[in-house]
Formats: structure tokens, C-alpha cells, sequence
């Protein structure tokens, strides 16, 4: 039985769909239920940031995880497919109008995602001081908390809808299945199998 961690959500519709249209029969979850056992397959219901954390300590073999996520944590995983669903990107934003000045000592970024933040400012020579913020990012620059924000745009109307805008993207991001190394090993038959159903219906 192979044990696959999903990110709340859509992606993880999503990926139960591609399930259902690899073995043709139906995989949902029951209202409020955390786990589905199906066809050989025990599907977990996780938070999106945790979907890591759950492979990397082996309590799932298998997830789906946006590239996002994946670089946020930076834990030693397999990473086994680009799944192309939940496209986003990472963007700096700022109030609509003004524009980065990196060369400024006192550079303030709010986010959730710190070491993606830190990353890419670190490649610029850059160390500004970073908030970490839980969520409604947004905010931030509206109340004279940070300059900027790193944050997920998907459509983009969050931003907009606050008054900023995209000045910078850090990377683009899509859903990937990621596999725990030695599970990679122990059940390599199966993930592969599996591997290879997936792959056949992503590049239809
Ligand atoms: C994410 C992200 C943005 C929003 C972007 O937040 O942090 O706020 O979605 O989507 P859009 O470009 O389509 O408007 P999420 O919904 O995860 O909530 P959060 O603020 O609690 O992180």
C-alpha cells in the first residue's frame, strides 16, 4: 500500500481526479475525513506546508507539493514528476507605482516564506530585514509594516484588489510529486508504476 500526503484544497481535487481518471473509479474524501483508503492507495489530507514534512518522515511514501512549497522547506525528497496543476508564482509586490531599490541598507520584506525570501535577496548581496508573516500578506505595505512583500500571486487579484503590483518574480511554480528516499527505494515497483500512469495523463 503506497501512502500519499495532499494539500488541502484544490490540488488536492485535482489529483484525486487524475486518480480517478487513471483507475476509473471515484476517490474522495468523506466530509471532515483526513484519510481515504482506496485501491491499494491510503491518501492523506494535509496543510499544503506540511505535505513535506509528512514524506521526509516517511509517514507518507509519496506527495503532491507545489515547487513553492518544495523550495520553501529544502528537505532531502525525490522529486519525481512536474504534476503541472496549481500554477503560481512567487512575486515581490509593492504599493502600485513605487519601484524596488535594492541598493537601499534598509530593505523591510514581509512573507510567509522566509527562505525563499532570504535566498533571493542573499544572491543580490542583499540581507534586508525579513517579517514573517502567517498570512493576508498583502496587508503589510498598506500599513507601513514592510516595503515589500514576497508572496503567491495566482490570478493576481489579491494584489490588485490592495493596490500593489508585481515589480519582481522570483520563480514560477507548479505541483510536483515528491517521493521519501528510502520508501524511493523500498517500494520503488509501485511508485514507479504509478509514476508512469501519472506521467501518461499530465502530457496528454
Ligand atoms: C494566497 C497568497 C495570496 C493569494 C494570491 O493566499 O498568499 O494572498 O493567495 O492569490 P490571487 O493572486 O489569486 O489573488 P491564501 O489564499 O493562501 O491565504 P493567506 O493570505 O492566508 O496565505
Amino acid at each position: 500500500m503506497l501512502t500519499i500526503a495532499l494539500p488541502k484544497g484544490r490540488i488536492a481535487n485535482e489529483t484525486l481526479q487524475l486518480f480517478q481518471k487513471i483507475f476509473n473509479q471515484e476517490f474522495k474524501f468523506e466530509d471532515r475525513k483526513l484519510i481515504l483508503e482506496k485501491g491499494g492507495f491510503r491518501f492523506l489530507l494535509v496543510r499544503n506546508q506540511d505535505v513535506p514534512i509528512y514524506v521526509y518522515h516517511q509517514s507518507a511514501d509519496i506527495g503532491v507539493v507545489g515547487l513553492d512549497v518544495l523550495e520553501e522547506k529544502d528537505l532531502d525528497l525525490v522529486r519525481l514528476l512536474d504534476l503541472k496543476g496549481g500554477y503560481c508564482r512567487v512575486a515581490i509586490g509593492m504599493k502600485k507605482g513605487e519601484k524596488p531599490d535594492y541598493n537601499r541598507p534598509d530593505i523591510v520584506v514581509a512573507t510567509k516564506m522566509v527562505n525563499i525570501t532570504e535566498k533571493f535577496f542573499s544572491q543580490k548581496a542583499i540581507s534586508p530585514k525579513i517579517i514573517k508573516l502567517y498570512g493576508s500578506i498583502e496587508l503589510a505595505p498598506l500599513v507601513g509594516l514592510a516595503d515589500m512583500i514576497v508572496d503567491i500571486v495566482e490570478t493576481g487579484t489579491t494584489m490588485k484588489q490592495n493596490g500593489l503590483e508585481v515589480v519582481d518574480v522570483i520563480m514560477e511554480s507548479t505541483t510536483h510529486l515528491i517521493a521519501n528516499k528510502h520508501s524511493f527505494i523500498e517500494k520503488k515497483k509501485e511508485i514507479l508504476e504509478l509514476y508512469s500512469k501519472l506521467e501518461r495523463v499530465v502530457n496528454v
